[in-house]
């Protein structure tokens, strides 16, 4: 961080400057860099740097550092930089955050980069794959002088530096901090595993919850911090402290483990317990996670003297109902009575309206949960029809909005094909990659009407299985998302052919037409198929109806 009047010179001099806007992983980076969490790094790694980190864990210096710290740039920039230039580094909004002096523009070994990380360079491992999406060959290296650190308005109190972080401990005099790091909500079995961690070591606890990519409109964040503030007093008396660490995990495997525990040493730690569930970790081929906690814990102890920090492995507890209390899994006998509950059962359980059981968590702690999950019947949901020209989707739409206007109690949007095509994506053609973002949109308008408590029907023809998944995705942490197929057959929608479009296609007249000269992939993950070759409008409908009560969505009280 510069001084005011260094300041005030970098605002001055960067008016000509070239500027690089920070993605949120970026930024990430960036703040653990200028907040003293990567010490001793003070920069983006350079081509020397970057090959020795590679090959083997060394800067070019031979101080100890694991994974690559780098600052890829698109190649136009990469072609105007040189050593001594200047580039001023932005958030989102434009907000200059710092002065990169650059040292040198290089093209990167990205195989060596990706191997180093995640411990193998195969394309078909998710991580790899996303990691190569999202970066770039150009890197460029220097020193960083910060003007500020990333503005969040969000918890600023939990939002501590290192060097504020060790200071609070030095006033409280904990010698010794276990640090859990986590990113997902305490209950009473992790609470009962810290505390019997921290006594073994004879240490205080420093609670780190993972919060880098949380978007400051995600509920989930407010609730999941919400949580941590409840369970803080549960600790017994000054035994725990919280902190917000700002990192955005790279997903990858033994080396990122090493960088966790160089970063929470930064924070005071002398103990570090990862609460690690493999997911956002590379997977191999068989979708198991391809790094666990034991890999975790024999990389730290091999390094300990490189990063000074002692792994605690975290230990998988459950309820003896008879005892009233944790144990580990690995000490229970046949005659006990094991109770146990995965997030799974935990999401069902919100869904339903049933209560979350006292065993497994705490009074407060499952009201912010119910709070933020409340019961199907309040919850938004899109109803999502995907199917042929002529399949029947617009008409299932229509008689389905009707039917849910007069159940009541939500608003209903209808987002339907010709709709949309007249007014959010009247610029848009029958490409593929036209369809595919005619999609996107619709699934982002339905996502924010879910998220809002509403009911989305979309009704387009959305022949493309990728970017139905990926609505889904985009949809389910929101509410409900059910994917209807209107699987009325071709000869069918043809035959009828109310536009007389099919005619037009078969003619030539309508290039790309769906069915005719354009594909259409049948969806595998239907929740609903409804073929409405000798259904009235009607009972076509009930159908889905059928199907949302099924869920607990809706209840329709003349079904009793
Ligand atoms: S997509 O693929 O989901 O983006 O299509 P969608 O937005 O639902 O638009 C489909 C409607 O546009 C008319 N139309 C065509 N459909 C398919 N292929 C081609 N080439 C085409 N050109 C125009 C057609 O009337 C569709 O309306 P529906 O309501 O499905 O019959």
């Amino acid at each position: 961080m510069v001084d005011q009047d260094r300041a005030t010179e970098i605002r001055e001099q960067s008016r000509d400057w070239p500027s690089v806007d920070l993605g949120p992983r970026q930024l990430c980076d960036l703040e653990l860099l200028i907040n003293g969490a990567y010490s001793p790094l003070d920069g983006y790694l350079g081509a020397a740097d970057h090959r020795r980190v590679c090959s083997e864990m060394h800067l070019a210096d031979g101080v100890f550092w694991p994974i690559p710290v780098v600052l890829n740039i698109p190649d136009e920039l990469a072609d105007t930089l040189g050593a001594g230039d200047a580039v001023a580094l932005r958030d989102g909004e434009g907000v200059m955050i710092a002065a990169l002096t650059v040292e040198e523009c290089y093209q990167r070994d990205l195989d060596a980069e990706i191997e180093a990380i995640f411990g193998t360079a195969d394309r078909s491992h998710t991580g790899v794959a996303q990691y190569l999406h999202r970066t770039r060959r150009w890197a460029v290296a220097g020193r960083v002088e910060a003007l500020q650190l990333p503005v969040h308005y969000d918890y600023p109190e939990l939002r501590r530096t290192p060097a504020e972080v060790r200071e609070l401990l030095s006033l409280l005099g904990w010698r010794k901090v276990l640090t859990f790091q986590t990113h997902r909500t305490i209950h009473r079995a992790q609470r009962a595993m810290m505390v019997e961690a921290a006594q073994n070591v004879d240490a205080n606890i420093l609670i780190h919850p993972v919060v880098g990519l949380d978007q400051p409109g995600d509920a989930d964040h407010y609730t999941r911090i919400r949580c941590y503030q409840e369970v803080l007093p549960k600790f017994p008396d000054a035994m725990a402290q919280l902190n917000l660490l700002p990192l955005a995990m790279r997903g990858g495997g033994a080396r990122e483990a090493l960088l966790h525990a160089i970063v929470n040493k930064n924070y005071g730690s002398t103990h570090l317990m990862v609460d690690f569930d493999g997911s956002g970790t590379v997977l191999d081929t068989v979708g198991e996670a391809a790094y666990t906690q034991e890999d975790a814990t024999r990389v730290i102890s091999e390094h300990a003297a490189d990063v000074d920090v002692e792994m605690v492995p975290t230990r998988d507890l459950v309820y003896l109902e008879d005892r009233q209390q944790f144990v580990a899994s690995s000490d229970v006998s046949p005659e006990d009575r094991v109770l146990h509950l995965t997030a799974g059962e935990i999401r069902m359980r919100l869904d339903d309206g049933r209560e979350i059981p006292n065993w497994y968590t705490f009074r407060e702690v499952a009201r912010e949960l119910e709070h933020r999950h409340p019961v199907r019947r309040k919850q938004g949901f899109t109803v999502f029809l995907s199917g042929l020209s002529g399949s029947g989707k617009s008409t299932i739409a229509n008689v389905l909005r009707v039917k849910l206007l007069e159940l009541g109690g939500r608003g209903v949007t209808l987002l339907d094909g010709d709709l949309v095509r007249a007014n959010l994506s009247s610029e848009l053609g029958f490409s593929k990659e036209h369809r595919d973002l005619n999609i996107r949109r619709i699934g982002f308008v339905a996502s924010e009407i879910t998220r809002a408590g509403g009911v989305a029907i979309c009704a387009p023809i959305a022949p493309y299985d990728v970017v139905r998944r990926e609505v889904r995705e985009m949809i389910q942490p929101c509410g409900g998302f059910v994917l209807v197929h209107v699987a009325t057959p071709l000869e069918v929608c043809e035959a009828r052919d109310r536009k007389g479009m099919y005619a037009k296609a078969r003619a030539g007249i309508i290039k790309e037409f769906t069915g005719i000269s354009d594909p259409y992939e049948v969806p595998g993950d239907a929740d609903v198929v409804i073929d409405t070759t000798e259904l009235a409008p009607a009972e076509a409908t009930r159908e889905v109806i059928l199907y949302l009560e099924r869920q607990g969505y809706i209840w329709a009280p003349d079904e009793g």
